[in-house]
């Protein structure tokens, strides 16, 4: 987690000049930022306001304030940054009273430079372990009971306060959204803003698991009621006994399964298989789906009386597309927690590595952006995530392959040749590589070139061949291949 050296900033604050001179001609060289001040007045003004620095080092004995007044008021600043002092008095008194104003480190003129260099390195260590604490501080400090439910667009603050609000009723949830929008996540919320937040949270996926298996999951059996049942078995409704039990992707479920789950709704009651006996229940159910239900209902492939009974309370999560102001605090949020989990020095997003995930059309929805961000936290070798490092393995894999691509992603050249290019060839060219250098961000480009969006897409219509070898998504209306097109540019580009 610790800066280049390079970075680092000391002040020195020193009235003698000749010693300003020595320190500068023995530390510029080892790459620290110098900056001198020659009362500790004029550094606390400078620090308090405007100056950054890692580590100071004040002279004890100067013309008004002294040095251990200053530490004082330094610290009293609360900017943690470690204080080395440095006095011609050898006497112990003046060294405990210095540390014990808070000073880190005292040195003995005339400098050891050695120490002096020692010093500065342990003081900066201590820093960045300080700076490291206080960033884990802070995210522990965050947590709330929606802790880890990141958005601040309107459309799901509106779907976390409805289930905010009805964690508490005793009803039955039915969570619908795309894959990935955080369907789960939300039922766990319903679960820990209720009242049986202290029982267990049980969740099956529907779809995961075959349907005879599903059914003994679900209701369990009793010993001996199949071959292979050696003992009886709890189900996943007995379990759930004053907790939730969250049934996901139950769109998946067979007919005659929602016939079994309607009529346990309706009595609250279950059966172990093999058994006669009825067992009441008591857990609040949850279910979740990423189909479209009532589409589902006309299609016959889902109950409509048990779609009202799991249906009482609707709550829809936006796909990550209709909520793009929730991209980037989450966006940043993984990237804090995949920095932790990895112990890796990444702390931000560049620029453009930002602009690149709000124009991602993330139908992954906020799973897909999760995947992205771990990647790119493992795989950058820079403290600050670069667009580069977002790139999907398709994408990279592509452009690691693709020798006819002559896509440079930072440069653009309009060649010399004997003869001059008709105009009309130099604007596509242009087109082409704004389209590429922006990973095919439609929106994006069009505003970048001052063009609409329909103009856009006009003038690049003749190049999509070239487009849909790095995008996917990019819109095909013509067969012809694509290095065939690639190839043709790059003729041109010859002289
Ligand atoms: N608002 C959010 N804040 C933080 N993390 C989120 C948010 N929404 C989703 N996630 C994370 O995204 C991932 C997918 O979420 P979840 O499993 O809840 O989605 P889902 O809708 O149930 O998906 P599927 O339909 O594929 O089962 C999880 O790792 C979850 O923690
Ligand atoms: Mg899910």
């Amino acid at each position: 987690m610790s800066q280049e050296k390079q970075s680092r900033v000391i002040a020195i604050i020193e009235d003698d000049i000749d010693i300003q001179d020595l320190l500068s001609a023995f530390l510029k060289p080892k790459g620290y930022t110098l900056v001198f001040f020659s009362s500790a007045e004029a550094a606390l003004l400078e620090l308090e306001e405007n100056q950054k620095c890692d580590v100071i080092i004040t002279d004890l004995q100067l013309p008004k304030m002294n040095g251990i007044e200053f530490i004082q008021k330094f610290n009293s600043m609360e900017k943690q940054v470690p204080i080395i002092v440095m006095t011609v008095t050898k006497s112990a008194d003046v060294a405990i009273q210095a540390v014990k104003q808070g000073a880190y480190d005292f040195i003995v003129k005339p400098i050891h430079f050695p120490q002096l260099l020692l010093s500065i390195e342990r003081a900066l260590q201590l820093k960045t372990l300080k700076e490291d604490f206080q960033f884990l501080r802070s995210i522990i400090k965050k947590k709330d009971p929606s802790e880890g439910i990141i958005g601040r667009s309107q459309n799901f603050l509106n779907a976390i306060s409805i289930a905010k609000k009805v964690a508490k009723s005793t009803a039955n949830i039915l969570v619908t959204g795309e894959s990935g929008t955080g369907k789960e996540l939300i039922a766990k919320l319903l679960h820990t803003e209720s009242y049986r937040s202290k029982g267990p949270f049980v969740a099956i996926n529907c779809s995961a698991i075959p349907e005879n298996l599903l059914e003994s999951e679900l209701f369990g059996f009793a010993k001996g009621s199949f071959t292979g049942a050696v003992d009886k078995k709890i189900g996943l409704f007995e379990e759930a006994e004053n907790g939730t039990i969250f049934l996901d992707e139950i769109g998946d479920l067979s007919l005659p399964m929602q016939a079994k789950i309607l009529r346990v709704l309706q009595e609250k009651k279950i059966k172990r298989i093999g058994e006669n006996q009825a067992r009441m229940i008591n857990a609040r159910v949850v279910s979740a789906t990423h189909k479209n239900l009532a589409e589902e209902i006309s299609a016959g492939r889902f109950r409509e009386d048990l779609f009202f009974r799991l249906n009482v309370i609707p709550i829809k999560i936006p796909p990550l597309r209709d909520r793009k102001e929730d991209i980037v605090p989450m966006a940043e949020y993984f990237l804090t927690r995949f920095a932790l989990v990895n112990d890796s020095p990444v702390r931000a997003f560049s620029k453009d590595a930002l602009e690149y995930l709000l124009d991602q059309k993330w139908k992954g929805n906020v799973r897909e952006l999760e995947n992205a961000i771990e990647r790119a936290v493992v795989l950058t070798e820079s403290t600050v995530i670069q667009v580069e490092d977002l790139y999907t393995e398709e994408l990279r894999a592509v452009m690691a392959n693709d020798k006819t691509a002559t896509f440079d992603k930072n440069d653009f050249h309009i060649p010399f040749e004997h003869t001059l290019l008709p105009l009309h060839d130099v604007v596509q060219k242009y087109i082409e590589y704004a389209v590429m250098k922006n990973e095919g961000a439609k929106d994006k480009t069009a505003k970048e070139l001052q063009i609409d969006r329909k103009t856009l897409y006009r003038k690049i219509n003749p190049t999509e061949n070239i487009l849909i070898g790095f995008f996917p998504h990019w819109p095909r209306s013509t067969a012809s291949s694509n290095s065939g097109m690639i190839r043709r540019r790059r003729s041109r580009e010859m002289p």
